[in-house]
């Protein structure tokens, strides 16, 4: 089975999980953590996690997240999270170091996917996944993590 083959199989079993778990009664707050941990047991990432919007000081806060001590805020437009909440769609950056005011939370991220979640069509948060590895992310990882991230609404 090739790497794509897996990675498909991974998220399938991922979703069916999530389905299962995720109560929609339970605060968004209580999901999101579930989701980035089940994200990170599933994948092992080098970190997974949300920032949710402030629109009153345009700046997106740390939410619930796996992995190493990150920065807590991000300003609106600035860096992959920041631009994926200016543009308000999925951005992917298959080699972080040329991405051009991108913030590096860690010298041992080199590609990151940033998913919008919108809510009553307005991003309210952003999913934050970066890898040690260049180029791992593509069109397979948006499709899943935005149906992981419909669950939410
Ligand atoms: N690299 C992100 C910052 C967040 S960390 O990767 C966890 C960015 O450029 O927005």
């Amino acid at each position: 089975m090739n790497e794509a083959n897996n990675r498909n199989v991974q998220y399938e079993s991922l979703m069916t999980k999530l389905k299962s778990i995720l109560l929609k009664d339970d605060h968004i707050i209580s999901n999101m953590a579930i989701i980035s941990a089940e994200i990170m047991q599933t994948f092992n990432f080098h970190w997974v996690g949300f920032y949710i919007c402030d629109d009153r000081e345009s700046l997106l806060y740390l939410g619930p997240y796996q992995g190493p001590l990150p920065c807590t805020r991000i300003a609106y437009g600035k860096g992959v999270c920041g631009s994926c909440w200016e543009n308000q769609q999925t951005l992917i950056v298959s080699n972080v170091h040329e991405f051009p005011g991108h913030i590096a939370c860690s010298d041992k991220s080199n590609s990151e996917i940033v998913v919008p979640l919108i809510h009553q069509d307005k991003v309210v948060a952003v999913l934050d996944i970066d890898s040690d590895k260049y180029d791992d992310f593509s069109s397979l990882d948006q499709d899943y993590l935005e149906k992981i991230l419909a669950l939410l609404r």
